[in-house]
């Protein structure tokens, strides 16, 4: 059986839930606190083995490689200045085996993942999205691959959502499940409406797919959004290998839209230690103020 060792990461979205900050750059790009999302993510990649990431660019593919690549001036001048906890933090993230390939258009994440086909090769993979933060004992990546290693199998993470939000992600009609949180998935389905949806368990940003996922990719035609979408691709797998579905139980940060990002952060800043007892004393007094406000409200 092949070991899992390669990694993807779509980054090239339009972002347009970031707009304008996403016009000249990748929304992976966006800071949680000090750090670019897209680092958690490379981190969590290296936390669980993986040896070669594919990051997938758009047209902001110039600060993502730059961001990854040493910065000889910046490190030069942190040195000098004796700054060496700035100089560790500019340099720990650099000489990473990362690859980059262009996505010339975003036609979908389906399309996004295709262009990592000659990059994978006949090996299983791990697909992680960059706006999903997962914090978990063991790394969400890890447990995907750790289930690979039992069952030679597809795996797909997914958490329970609130039924009025199931027509935001793809569904799985979980079938049976085989053991504590993890299910033979019956069905795939990408961005169901709320009363076809086959149950609320819905897929989050990690993937691990064998590469037959690639020839059922080049032949499938735009879904939901009249995108190309992995979910349809992932059902069609399904036809024809296993494809268990993995109930993820730790925390899962959605940092896509602008209430997840900001939620994220604060929760982040809260942990931060140079910002930590600040932030809770704004948010403290905030509360306060809401409250008094609230109270003058009632009184009138
Ligand atoms: P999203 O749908 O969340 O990202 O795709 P988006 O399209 O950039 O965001 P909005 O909805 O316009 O705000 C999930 C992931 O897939 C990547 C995105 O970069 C994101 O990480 N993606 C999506 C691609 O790489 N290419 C695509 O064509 C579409």
């Amino acid at each position: 059986m092949k070991k899992v060792k390669k990694a993807v990461i779509p980054a090239a979205g339009l972002g347009t839930r970031f707009l304008p900050a996403t016009k000249a750059m990748a929304k992976e790009m966006l800071p949680i606190v000090d750090k670019p999302t897209i680092q958690f993510i490379v981190e969590e990649a290296r936390e669980a083995g993986i040896e070669d990431i594919l990051i997938v660019t758009g047209k902001a593919k110039r600060p993502i490689e730059d961001h990854f690549d040493s910065n000889f001036a910046l490190e030069m001048n942190l040195k000098e200045k004796g700054k060496d906890d700035l100089f560790k933090l500019v340099t720990e993230i650099t000489g990473l085996n990362l690859h980059f390939i262009r996505q010339s258009h975003p036609l979908g994440l389906g399309h996004a993942v295709l262009q990592a086909k000659s990059f994978v090769g006949n090996e299983p993979f791990i697909v992680m999205l960059g706006d999903d933060l997962m914090e978990d004992k063991v790394p969400l990546t890890k447990q995907l691959m750790d289930n690979y290693e039992k069952n030679h199998s597809a795996t797909i993470a997914v958490i329970d959502v609130p039924e009025k939000d199931v027509s935001k992600y793809g569904i799985i009609n979980p079938g049976e499940e085989i053991e504590e949180n993890l299910f033979n998935v019956i069905d795939f389905v990408e961005k169901p409406k709320i009363n076809e949806s086959p149950s609320n368990m819905a897929i989050i940003g990690r993937y691990l797919l064998t590469p037959e996922i690639f020839s059922i990719l080049e032949n499938q035609k735009p879904g939901a959004g009249n995108e190309i979408q992995l979910t349809d691709a992932i059902n069609t797998l399904n036809k024809t290998q296993r494809v268990f579905a993995k109930r993820f139980t730790g925390t899962r940060y959605d940092v896509g839209d602008k209430y997840g990002y900001m939620k994220t952060s604060i929760e982040y800043g809260l942990r931060h230690p140079q910002i930590k007892d600040d932030l809770k004393q704004l948010i403290l007094d905030l509360g306060d103020e809401i409250r008094k406000q609230k109270k003058k409200v009632k009184e009138y």
